[in-house]
C-alpha cells in the first residue's frame, strides 16, 4: 500500500516500514562510523523498539558486537493497516543484525507483566546463559500492576500550584499560553507506580533470582532533568516524582547487585523528540529553541549520538563522571550554561510570528515525522510498500 502520515495531535496513526528501516540503517551506520566500543556482549534492552532504547540496542550490537534481546510493546502491521514504528524498527534491526552475524531476538508484550518477564527469562536461559548489561528504557502512560492487577495511569501535571506558560502546537507553529492544573488525589502515586523504579527493580530481582546476571553485570535506566522553564511540569511535577523514585531505585538495585559485583546507574539524557516527549506540554517549545541553539553551536545530538557517547565515553569509557547525586550526565551539553542562558532569553521572545526564525520548529517537526518513518531522506514514499513486515524472531 501507499502509506501517508495521519496525525492526531502528538501522535501519528500510521508509520512507514521503509522509512523506519532507513532510520535504523542510519543509526547503524553512525555507530559503525565511530568505531568499536569495548562494551557488554550480552545485552537485554527493556523498551528496545524506539527512542533511547532502540539507540541502546543498536549501540550494543553494532558498537560492541553484542547479542541483544529486546523487549517492547508494539503492533505489527496487518493487511491494509500499518503497524507501529517500533515493530518496523525491530524488524529492520533484526534483519541487519542477523546479516552481520549477530544474535538478536525480541519479545513483544507488556514488560510490566510477570508473563513477559518469565518469557525473557526462559529465552536467556536457552540462548545466552547470562546477561551483562540491562538497559531499562520504558516510557509508558499506563501500567497494570503484576501482583494486584490494578491499572495505573500516569499524568503530566505540576505539584502544588497551577502552572501557566507558553507551549507550541508543532504542527501549526502556534504559540499559546496553557495552564495545567496541579496533581490531585492519587496522581503523584499513580505516576510513580507507572514511571518510577518499581518495575526496574522487579526485572533485576527476577533476573538475579534465576542467576541470569553475569558477574559484574551493569544496569542503566534513563532519566531527565531539564531547564527552569519546564521544571514545574517536568522535574518538580508528577513525572519528576517518578524520576526521583527511579533514581533512588538505582541505589537499591546497586545494593542488591553487590554480591555479583554488579552496578546500577541512572543516566540523565538530553531532551529529544520521541513519542514519549511529544506528549508533554511545554517541552516541544523548549526543544525547538534548544535544537536551534545546539545546532548553531555544533553540539546537537539525537538518540543515537547520545547513547554512542554514553557508551564510549562514560559507561565503557574511562570516566563515568557521576554528578553529586551519583548520576551519569549525558545531558551535559544541553545543560551547559551558555546553552541554557540562550534558551531562557529566546523563551521570553518566542511568539507564533517569530518561532520559525528563532526556533527550530522545522527540525522538531521533521524529527516527529521521522519517528514514524516519514520525511526520511532517500525514501520513495510514492512506492508501493508491504505493510505486513515480520520480525524474524517473532513468528
Ligand atoms: P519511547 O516512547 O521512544 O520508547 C519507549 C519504549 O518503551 C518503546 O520501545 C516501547 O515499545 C516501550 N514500551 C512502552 N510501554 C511498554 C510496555 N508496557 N511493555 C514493553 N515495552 C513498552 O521513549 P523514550 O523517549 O526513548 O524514553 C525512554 C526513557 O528515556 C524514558 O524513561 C524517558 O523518560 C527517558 N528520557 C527521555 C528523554 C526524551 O527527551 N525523550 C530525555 C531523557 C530521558
Amino acid at each position: 500500500m501507499i502509506i501517508e502520515p495521519r496525525t492526531r495531535g502528538f501522535i501519528c496513526l500510521t508509520s512507514h516500514p521503509t522509512g523506519c528501516e532507513q532510520n535504523v540503517i542510519n543509526q547503524i551506520e553512525y555507530v559503525k562510523s565511530k568505531g568499536k566500543i569495548e562494551g557488554a556482549k550480552k545485552v537485554l534492552v527493556i523498551g528496545a523498539s524506539t527512542g533511547f532504547g532502540l539507540a541502546s540496542r543498536i549501540s550494543s550490537a553494532f558498537g560492541s558486537d553484542a547479542a541483544t534481546i529486546g523487549v517492547f510493546f508494539d503492533k505489527p502491521g496487518t493487511e491494509g493497516r500499518p503497524g507501529s514504528p517500533g515493530y518496523y524498527n525491530t524488524a529492520a534491526f533484526e534483519k541487519h543484525a542477523n546479516a552481520a552475524g549477530l544474535y538478536a531476538k525480541s519479545v513483544n508484550g507488556d514488560a510490566f507483566s510477570n508473563e513477559i518477564k518469565e518469557e525473557v527469562i526462559q529465552l536467556i536461559k536457552e540462548d545466552l546463559g547470562q546477561i551483562d548489561l540491562v538497559i531499562y528504557s520504558l516510557a509508558s502512560p499506563v501500567r497494570t500492576h503484576p501482583t494486584t492487577g490494578k491499572r495505573y495511569k500516569s499524568v503530566l501535571k505540576p505539584i502544588g500550584d497551577v502552572f501557566s506558560n507558553k507551549t507550541v502546537d508543532f504542527h501549526t507553529g502556534n504559540v499559546s499560553e496553557i495552564s495545567i492544573n496541579p496533581a490531585e488525589g492519587d496522581d503523584v502515586e499513580n505516576t510513580v507506580t507507572v514511571m518510577g523504579g518499581e518495575d526496574w527493580k522487579m526485572w533485576m530481582d527476577a533476573l538475579q533470582a534465576e542467576n541470569l546476571l553475569a558477574n559484574g553485570a551493569t544496569t542503566v535506566a534513563y532519566s531527565y532533568i531539564g531547564p527552569e522553564v519546564t521544571k514545574p511540569v517536568y522535574r518538580n511535577g508528577t513525572i519528576g516524582a517518578a524520576k526521583d523514585h527511579l533514581e533512588a531505585t538505582a541505589f537499591t538495585i546497586a545494593d542488591a547487585l553487590k554480591s555479583i559485583d554488579g552496578k546500577a546507574y541512572v543516566s540523565v539524557n538530553k531532551a529529544l523528540v520521541t513519542q514519549a516527549s511529544s506528549a508533554i506540554p511545554v517541552i516541544p517549545l523548549y526543544i525547538s529553541l534548544l535544537y536551534k541553539i545546539m545546532k548553531s553551536k555544533g553540539i546537537h545530538e539525537g538518540c543515537i549520538e547520545q547513547i554512542q557517547r554514553l557508551y564510549s565515553q562514560r559507561l565503557f569509557g574511562r570516566d563515568l563522571a557521576l554528578d553529586a547525586k551519583g548520576r551519569i550526565r549525558i545531558d551535559d551539553w544541553e545543560m551547559r550554561e551558555d546553552v541554557q542562558a540562550e534558551v531562557a532569553s529566546l523563551w521570553e521572545k518566542a511568539t507564533t510570528e517569530n518561532l520559525s526564525e528563532i526556533g527550530d520548529l522545522e527540525g522538531y517537526s521533521n524529527d516527529f515525522y521521522n519517528l514514524f518513518g516519514f520525511k526520511v531522506a532517500a525514501v520513495d514514499y510514492a512506492a508501493d510498500v508491504n505493510e505486513v513486515v515480520q520480525v524474524p524472531s517473532i513468528q
